[in-house]
């Protein structure tokens, strides 16, 4: 695990090194919005890095490529912070991290082009790594990012409430990113096989949607200082995620809230206090587990550890799935 761990943390480092770089530009207003999530040391919680590289550390018989890893990584990153400066604009969102939003500090126009310039700098890098296949299935994720979210704004009443539309709204969101990027890492590898590349979509997904579920619960249970951003976020925003979804089973006046959005004075303390009182946060939980377990599944399906630190990796990544369910932020 030791080695893993150093192993991760020092690429962690030359990823956010690369971001740093590929964020330059000599268009000021430009570089000061694309770079203001790094200056005020909000880099995140690198989740998504961190996945990948232990991935490839797992699934390496060799030394993976990690000039061409680093790219990748550096790649997801773009992505996944292109779409939370365009998302806080939709969102009229006013913190992030822990600190005012982009779009509140730059205005809206100025954070939709700084996404729109990381997604410009991402596509050159993707281009860069020269292999077809990763560069269909990372253009694949911002279409199913754009199609989460379109999902998520025109869902009808009926929609909002299906848990099987808010299941396909949160794999094009979230889910689709971490599982797009894990096949790729096994496509860089020399020569993965086609069950060692599923097996590591199938881990991306499902941690993925794991990872969304424990944050629609942690929206109902944390504070807004662990969360970095308001709590009650998404019941102010009408919007009803999976601890809902699971409560109006049991109750017609919450399915009443909900089908207005939580709108009316009252309604959002209202929910909260059904929703508190009913099973719907247990479930949520449940299902972010079972998650979890097919996260494991999928680990399990990989080729043996080809050696210590593939070992390692393994174990690493066992732990990070098990923290995903008992993070608090
Ligand atoms: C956060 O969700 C939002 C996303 C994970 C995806 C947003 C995608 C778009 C805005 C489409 C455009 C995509 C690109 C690549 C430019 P949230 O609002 O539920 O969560 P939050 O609490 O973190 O804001
Ligand atoms: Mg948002
Ligand atoms: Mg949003």
């Amino acid at each position: 695990m030791q080695l893993s761990r150093r192993h991760v943390r020092e690429e962690l480092g030359v990823v956010s090194e690369r971001m740093r770089r590929s964020i330059v530009t000599d268009i000021p207003a430009l570089g000061s919005a694309a770079d203001y999530f790094f200056r005020l040391g909000a880099d995140g919680k690198r989740l998504r890095s961190t996945v990948l590289l232990l991935l490839a550390t797992r699934l390496a018989p060799a030394p993976p490529d990690l000039a061409r890893l680093e790219r990748l990584a550096e790649i997801t990153e773009l992505i996944h912070i292109a779409s939370l400066l365009h998302d806080d604009v939709i969102d009229e969102a006013g913190t992030r991290r822990g600190v005012s939003a982009a779009n509140a500090v730059f205005g809206n126009k100025v954070a939709i082009l700084a996404g729109d310039f990381l997604l410009a700098r991402a596509s050159v890098s993707l281009a860069s790594l020269r292999d077809t296949r990763v560069i269909e299935l990372m253009s694949a994720c911002l279409e199913s990012l754009v199609a989460g979210e379109i999902l998520q704004l025109t869902a009808d009443p009926e929609q909002a409430l299906c848990l099987d539309h808010y299941l396909r709204k949160t794999y094009c969101k979230t889910a689709s990113l971490m599982a797009n990027s894990a096949r790729s890492v096994a496509l860089l590898g020399p020569e993965p096989g086609p069950d060692a590349a599923q097996a590591a979509w199938d881990y991306g997904r499902a941690l993925g949607l794991a990872f969304q579920l424990v944050d629609d619960v942690l929206d109902f249970t944390a504070s807004a200082d662990e969360l970095g951003k308001p709590a009650l976020n998404d019941l102010r925003s009408g919007l009803a995620t999976a601890p809902v979804l699971y409560a109006v089973q049991a109750s017609e006046p919450l399915r009443a809230l909900a089908r207005r959005r939580f709108a009316a004075p009252g309604d959002v303390d209202a929910a909260l206090a059904i929703v508190a009182a009913g099973d719907g946060l247990a479930r949520a939980r449940r299902l972010a587990a079972d998650h979890a377990d097919l996260a494991v599944q999928a680990l399990g399906r990989l080729p043996p550890p080809a050696c210590e630190e593939a070992g390692a990796a393994h174990a690493a990544l066992l732990e990070l799935t098990a923290r995903v369910l008992s993070r608090r932020s």
